[in-house]
């Protein structure tokens, strides 16, 4: 083949490297991959669809030379020290004006590093979130770049080709400088975790709750997912009740052992809300919850000693699945909130300038946390693109409205029975909490500057004061 003749260059020809070089592959995009594992190049060429052109070299330079400048070559390599042992490898050979795009999930801190390392030598860098797996990766992702707007330019063709569709329009746009891509992208791992934190929960009372069994369960999450709870998420979890097991008789869910993994985007998001004073709690429950999952020694024991048992939830049947529907929809709505909320902080805190309506926009299609809900969303940053928050949009108001209540019926039912729904119980904290006029930290200010003399202001004139606080006669 000769040099200068391929469109984009894929480096690392893993599960996500190779279904969305073949995506771009079959929208006419004449693609070339490297990967250290040759084996990996020649599954990428026989993998291709029939007259497409997709090519597998074994070395960096084969594939570098044979791109039409300005390179575009993107990286989906594990995150952390491989990313700069990439970056390394492609300095000698690539030219000013190229652009390298990691699309793996790495840290925002480490983006914005390898942005200053790379601009002044003339290169574009580009941290770019791909959500959807490797489903999404072959047939539609949603993608969340960031960075310089004129290396987006260069690449905006084929990932607005590849991204998902939805109503015709690509689940791709320009989120913002610097490392606005990779950061849009932890939040939405962090929202993905407190939906499937809550979504577990519902699980938990629907099955040991009300009794229901893996063929009940299908059905539940298959209607709610026919209505407003529609989500991937919601999608998914209604298969899985339905998948044997192929080494025992029973389902596979029901021989999964209760703890969790995490890569770490979820606790990330968390991490980096305390640093700028963001409240998520639900999402903060949702790593807690699966770092608690991992203690299975520990609650063995400590179920023996409390001896544990559920109560039988005592609610007619189909009453407490429409609670608990609605109970999950409330909870879903203050997930989306709460992360959409520390974008908006961060976008200003880190100079990114994210546009929020199009992170929704971005989001309803291709991603893990892709939900009719996000329709919802996007016609409320339509209505005020500015919305620090979107509790406070009065349509989002309404459904909020409309639903607390059964979210306060299932939180007494399950507390008074015994189900741990942290989830659940932190959305309703969170919106109580919110919608307060009036929070009892007067007190603790109080408490500050008794102990501390750390002052207060008061309620009827500016200024910092303190107190010679008398402790008991
Ligand atoms: C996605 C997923 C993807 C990955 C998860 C796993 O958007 O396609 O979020 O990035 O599968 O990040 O995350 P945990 O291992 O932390 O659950």
């Amino acid at each position: 083949m000769e040099n200068n003749f391929f469109d984009f260059g894929m480096i690392g020809l893993g599960v996500m490297g190779r279904n969305l070089l073949l995506n771009m592959a079959d929208h006419g995009f004449k693609v070339i991959g490297f990967d250290k594992d040759a084996q990996k190049g020649a599954v990428l060429e026989s993998s291709a669809t029939y007259g497409t052109t997709v090519r597998g070299v074994n070395t960096l330079a084969e594939m570098v030379k044979q791109l039409q400048p300005p390179r575009r070559i993107m990286m989906l390599v594990p995150a952390g020290k491989p990313v700069d042992d990439v970056i390394n490898d492609l300095l000698p050979l690539i030219q000013a004006g190229d652009v390298v795009i990691d699309a793996g999930n790495s840290h925002y801190t480490d983006t914005l590093r390898r942005i200053n390392f790379l601009q002044p030598k003339g290169f574009h860098f580009m941290g770019v979130g791909i959500s959807g797996g490797e489903h999404g990766a072959r047939t539609g992702p949603s993608i969340m770049p960031g960075g310089d707007p004129e290396a987006y330019q260069h690449v905006k063709p084929m990932l607005e080709a590849v991204a998902a569709k939805v109503n015709g329009s690509p689940c791709v746009a320009h989120l913002g400088k610097g490392a606005a891509g990779h950061y849009v992208k932890m939040v939405h791992n962090g929202i993905e975790y407190a939906i499937m934190q809550l979504i577990s929960e519902t699980y938990d009372l629907l099955h040991l709750g009300l009794g229901l069994n893996n063929d009940e369960l299908h059905k539940v999450y298959k209607t709610w997912n026919e209505g407003e709870l529609q989500s991937f998420l919601v999608e998914i979890t209604k298969n899985i009740f339905l998948q044997e097991d192929d080494k025992s008789e029973n389902r596979l869910v029901d021989m999964i052992l209760d703890k969790a993994g995490s890569k770490g985007t979820g606790k990330w998001t968390s991490q980096d809300a305390m640093d700028l004073a963001v409240p998520l709690p639900t999402i903060d429950m949702a790593v807690a919850m699966r770092d608690l999952s991992t203690y299975k020694d520990e609650r063995l024991m400590a179920a023996a000693l409390y001896k544990s048992t559920y109560g039988t939830i005592d609610v007619p049947r189909e009453v407490f699945i429409q609670q608990l529907g609605d109970a999950l929809y409330f909870g879903m709505i203050i997930s989306y909130a709460q992360g959409l909320s520390m974008l908006y902080k961060a976008s200003s805190e880190l100079a990114m300038q994210i546009p929020l309506p199009e992170v929704v926009r971005v989001w309803r299609g291709g991603c893990i946390i892709r939900s009719s809900l996000l329709d919802v969303f996007y016609s409320a940053y339509q209505a005020n693109p500015t919305l620090p928050n979107i509790l406070l949009d009065p349509s989002i108001a309404k459904l909020l409205q409309a639903k607390r209540q059964q979210l306060r019926n299932v939180i007494l039912h399950a507390t008074s029975t015994g189900f741990p729904i942290t989830g659940l119980m932190s959305a309703l904290g969170y919106f109580d909490a919110y919608r307060s006029k009036h929070l009892p930290t007067n007190l603790i200010q109080a408490q500050r500057d008794y102990f501390g003399a750390h002052t207060y202001q008061r309620v009827d004139m500016p200024g910092s004061f303190h107190a010679e606080w008398e402790g008991e006669a």
